[in-house]
């Protein structure tokens, strides 16, 4: 890892400032460089993890929780996803940034999933997209795929059918789902997916998939032995500090800093504290 990154204090910084690209994600994954991904929804925190370093940020529909506070993914539409990705475009210029394809969007009609992904790509200028699922989703992969567009893979646990799965627990510890979903990640690097995330599934069978794919493979609660990681920034930074999974380390303690800004705000203009005679004209 020192090959790639020079230590600055205890923080690594990319030596190799150049814009990210799908070309470059495969390159890393053969020379063993480790693939670093984060959510991001919004211009000042999109420009804030770019400048950290990160490689690539996923626009997830994980907005639909951590920024709009629904229960599931589902809710999130189309122009909200271009929204939030336009809004991360205009902050970054190193990191790839991924677009979800959010839920209704790609299913069941191949015609439907590319008029999606296209607007996504033309109304955000995002590098790329997500999309969920196998088999069941192939003709809309290969669909977009043809059209020029990348095409990151997830599954595993995939929030998007949380109607089916009936609970966010563990996938494919099973043995049937864990060969499907070892047949399903090698039809995905068939149709031309460029990487493929892995949501919480056992260590050993995520280390399997990334062995045998030639793309990278990107987990999240998939163990070590994969190509890269990824978190949801708000749960990382402890600003949704109501969601403790096993896998979930926490880097910072956000939310507490800015409730006790807050508080100590609210206190000051109670208390005519502020503004001093410094802070007025
Ligand atoms: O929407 C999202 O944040 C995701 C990650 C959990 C991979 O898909």
């Amino acid at each position: 890892m020192l090959t790639f990154y020079k230590i600055v204090s205890t923080q690594f910084q990319p030596e190799d400032k150049r814009k990210v690209t799908t070309h470059r994600l495969t390159e890393m994954k053969s020379r063993g460089e480790k693939i670093s991904m984060l959510t991001a929804y919004d211009y000042s925190m999109a420009k804030l993890i770019d400048s950290a370093g990160i490689d690539v940020i996923l626009v997830g529909d994980s907005a639909a929780n951590v920024m709009a506070g629904h229960v599931t993914t589902l809710p999130i539409t189309l122009d909200q996803m271009i929204y939030h990705g336009s809004s991360v475009m205009r902050a970054v210029s190193r990191a790839l940034v991924v677009v979800d394809m959010p839920f209704g969007s790609y299913q069941g009609n191949p015609e439907v999933a590319l008029a999606s992904a296209i607007r996504i790509m033309k109304e955000t200028n995002a590098d790329c997209i997500k999309l969920e699922g196998g088999t069941c989703v192939k003709e809309s992969v290969a669909k977009i795929i043809s059209a020029g567009i990348p095409v990151m893979g997830h599954l595993g646990l995939t929030p998007q059918s949380i109607n089916q799965f009936g609970s966010y627990n563990v996938r494919a510890k099973e043995e049937t789902e864990a060969h499907r979903l070892i047949e399903d990640a090698k039809l995905l690097q068939s149709l031309g997916c460029f990487s493929l995330v892995l949501e919480k599934i056992p260590a050993t069978l995520a280390a399997q998939v990334a062995s045998e794919l030639t793309i990278p493979v990107i987990g999240i609660g998939a163990g070590g032995a994969v190509d890269g990681q990824v978190l949801v920034m708000h749960d990382m930074l402890g600003i949704n500090d109501g969601f403790n999974p096993r896998f979930l380390r926490r880097y910072a303690n956000v939310g507490e800093q800015i409730t006790q800004a807050v508080s100590q705000y609210v206190s000051d203009v109670k208390g005519s504290d502020f503004p001093s005679e410094k802070e007025q004209y």
